[in-house]
């Protein structure tokens, strides 16, 4: 089978009947921006079954906006924790944090490509996202920058970003767990046991207040400013502005959010490091770290060139861009999750930006790489930035989605 094949099939496999789970047995469930990319896969052979993975998403909005990070559509006991540990209060079962809005963005991308449709799906959808949008403004926003009020919203689990604020967290009252990862993936490839106790512990605060953002904001350890989060909602207020443009709906409520996104973005802005960095609002430090999600600046638009030198440093150091922590650094951990593999899908989001801001040469070098590790090691969760060797989980939606959108 050739790949174009093998992706759709991956993408034919994982699908549940209206929503696709990043990978069987490891990730059994509908995640958000996984939903997401999955769309992105299937508007190249199946567009309206990419609306429908978006509409099925929406379907899961709590009242108050926020698009949770996890429905739990059935319960699967492969994955730990469950519904019954999150205590989610939306329409669907579901956890209790968001995840990166990149939605936006690709239901704009959806609607040009769907001349038919596009139009009244992107239209019902509008009204969700700009709900979603406000939450985060309303709610999770200082100095203009979007915290997150957990690692798992990032994305970047265990990324050494929130090393810091995680030494200052001494989890207490969490029952024993077993957990079902690293029966899917090797311990090596995953968070430690000391992340876990951590990850648990700010579900269990969550989940004592209801999921309530106010007395959360009160009561939580952890509000870290987060650059996936800040650029990736600063792109989708600018994508989601054009079609409130399309659509005669105002942009004032929406100018706002991107102003106030801009100064945000800047505060990120760690200066000793020369580099976008997570900023620990609790704590008022920065975190000291060139991650993947320091280079969605261009994805953002904002930051001109400023992270070129980093970005031109670190392809001089691995053979395979972008990884999600600086080679150079002590806590680099080539295989281990968010601690250094390469991220296919994060390599697509940094680059559509730097082809808009006109660095095709090095996006061109990067959308090689990644066709190459996939090509050579098939639709792994992550790759080794030293040999592109695959790591994670297998059979992988958003990197089936990325090969067919972008990477082939
Ligand atoms: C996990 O369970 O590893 C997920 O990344 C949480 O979203």
């Amino acid at each position: 089978m050739d790949l174009d094949a093998q992706a759709r099939a991956i993408l034919a496999n994982n699908d549940r009947g209206g929503y696709t789970v990043p990978t069987g047995g490891l990730y059994p469930y509908q995640w958000n921006w996984d939903s997401v990319f999955a769309a992105f896969g299937f508007a190249e052979h199946d567009i309206p079954r990419a609306w429908q993975e978006l509409e099925t998403l929406f379907k899961g909005q709590w009242p108050n906006g926020m698009v949770p990070h996890i429905l739990f559509h059935k319960v699967d006991p492969s994955y730990f924790p469950g519904p019954d540990v999150w205590g989610g209060v939306g329409p669907v079962p579901s956890s209790g944090i968001s995840q990166p809005p990149i939605a936006a963005t690709f239901v704009r991308i959806l609607l040009e490509a769907d001349q038919k449709n596009g139009q009244a799906h992107a239209r019902a959808l509008f009204p969700k996202l700009m709900d979603w949008h406000r939450w985060f403004y309303n709610w999770r926003t200082e100095n203009g920058a979007i915290v997150v009020t957990h690692p798992w919203e990032t994305g970047r689990d265990n990324s050494p970003d929130w090393d810091g604020p995680f030494a200052a967290i001494t989890p207490q009252g969490i029952d024993e767990y077993d957990r079902r990862d690293t029966h899917h993936v090797v311990d090596e490839e995953r968070p430690r046991k000391y992340d876990y106790d951590r990850y648990l512990y700010l579900v269990k605060l969550g989940r004592e207040c209801h999921w309530d953002e106010a007395k959360l904001r009160e009561i939580t350890p952890f509000r870290v400013a987060d650059p996936t989060m800040t650029f990736t909602l600063l792109r989708a207020n600018r994508d989601l502005r054009v079609m409130a443009q399309a659509f005669g709906e105002p942009t004032d409520e929406i100018d706002t959010w991107i102003a106030a996104q801009e100064a945000g973005a800047e505060t990120l802005w760690n200066p000793e490091i020369g580099s976008y960095d997570c900023y620990d609002t609790r704590a008022g430090k920065f975190a000291g770290c060139i991650s993947n999600a320091s280079f969605l600046n261009w994805y953002a638009g904002v930051g001109g060139d400023r992270m070129l030198a980093h970005l031109q440093r670190i392809a001089q150091l691995v053979p395979y861009s972008v990884p999600s922590h600086d080679p150079a650094s002590p806590n680099y951990e080539p295989k281990r999750y968010w601690r250094g593999p390469v991220w296919a899908m994060m390599n697509m989001l940094i680059c559509i930006g730097l082809y808009e801001a006109g660095h095709v040469t090095e996006a061109t070098r990067i959308r090689d790489e990644t066709a190459q590790m996939i090509a050579e090691n098939g639709f792994a969760e992550y790759f080794d930035p030293r040999d592109g060797s695959p790591a994670g989980g297998r059979s992988f939606t958003w990197t089936a989605a990325v090969w067919l959108g972008w990477a082939s």
